[in-house]
């Protein structure tokens, strides 16, 4: 069966300056896939390019067997994609209720965006106590939950997550990846980029190791874990 995501050959930049030259990869449905690579690698703008905000020069970015390499970002998110960008961007002075129901943008239904509040809720706990409180008086940590649960509001197969753990303590990225896997178990197939290679690996199936644009290793997450490169390269060992 084909992949449930499947990105062939793409080459993207912004303003003609090439970023990405010539990058494929595969997420299959069920699975954590996780891209690592040092900082200006290119793995925000391969997620960008994914989803939709930034068009591919050449290649094709393929979602359950359909050509996506064109369509916009609002219309991925009713095909099943979510990303949540970098940095969180959440809207700091609407509640995280409203916060949460803008993720759901594409559902009229107001008793399907209800229960979808109340799924969240008993998701992340700390976000219904929190619930009437603007998103700027939330901790990093509750800030990162939020996030995530914006991005599950519009019931996603697949979700993208761009650096979860930065500026996060130590114990709250253990607690983002636990996260992370809580939500693969619920059926949602997971592509997530991560700096904190080492914890991404281990949560992980697979794994693509970016640099200046390309694929430079991909295996299993063992294999990755294992290899004296990639140990070298990002983990510091
Ligand atoms: N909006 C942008 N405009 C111009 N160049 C950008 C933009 N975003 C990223 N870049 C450049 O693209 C390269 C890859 O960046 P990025 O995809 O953000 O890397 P990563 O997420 O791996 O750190 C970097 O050289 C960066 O400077
Ligand atoms: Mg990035």
């Amino acid at each position: 069966m084909a992949a449930m995501l499947e990105v062939k050959d793409i080459h993207c930049g912004y303003d003609g300056t090439p970023v990405i030259r010539g990058l494929s990869l595969e997420v299959n449905r069920g699975e954590i896939v996780a891209i690592i690579g040092a900082n200006g690698a290119g793995k925000s703008t391969t997620m960008r390019a994914i989803c939709g905000l930034l068009h591919p020069e050449r290649g094709q970015i393929l979602l359950e067997g359909e050509d996506i390499s064109r369509s916009p970002a609002s219309a991925n998110i009713r095909k099943g994609l979510s990303y949540i960008p970098e940095g969180r961007r959440l809207f700091p002075k609407l509640t995280v209720r409203e916060n949460l129901e803008l993720g759901a943008f594409t559902v009229v239904d107001r008793k399907v965006i209800d229960e979808r509040l109340e799924e969240m809720f008993a998701l992340f706990p700390r976000l219904k106590d929190r619930s009437t409180q603007t998103a700027e008086t939330l901790s990093g940590g509750e800030q990162q939950m939020c996030a995530i649960a914006r991005g599950l509001m519009s019931a996603p197969k697949l979700i993208m997550l761009d650096e979860l753990s930065l500026g996060l303590m130590p114990s709250l990225v253990e607690k983002v990846f636990e996260t992370v896997v809580l939500i693969n178990r619920k059926g949602i197939t997971v592509l997530l980029v991560e700096q904190m290679v080492q914890e991404a690996l281990e949560i992980a199936n697979r794994g693509y190791v970016l640099q200046t644009g390309r694929v430079v290793h991909s295996g299993s997450a063992r294999e990755l874990l294992d290899s004296d490169e990639v140990r070298k390269a990002y983990m510091g060992m």
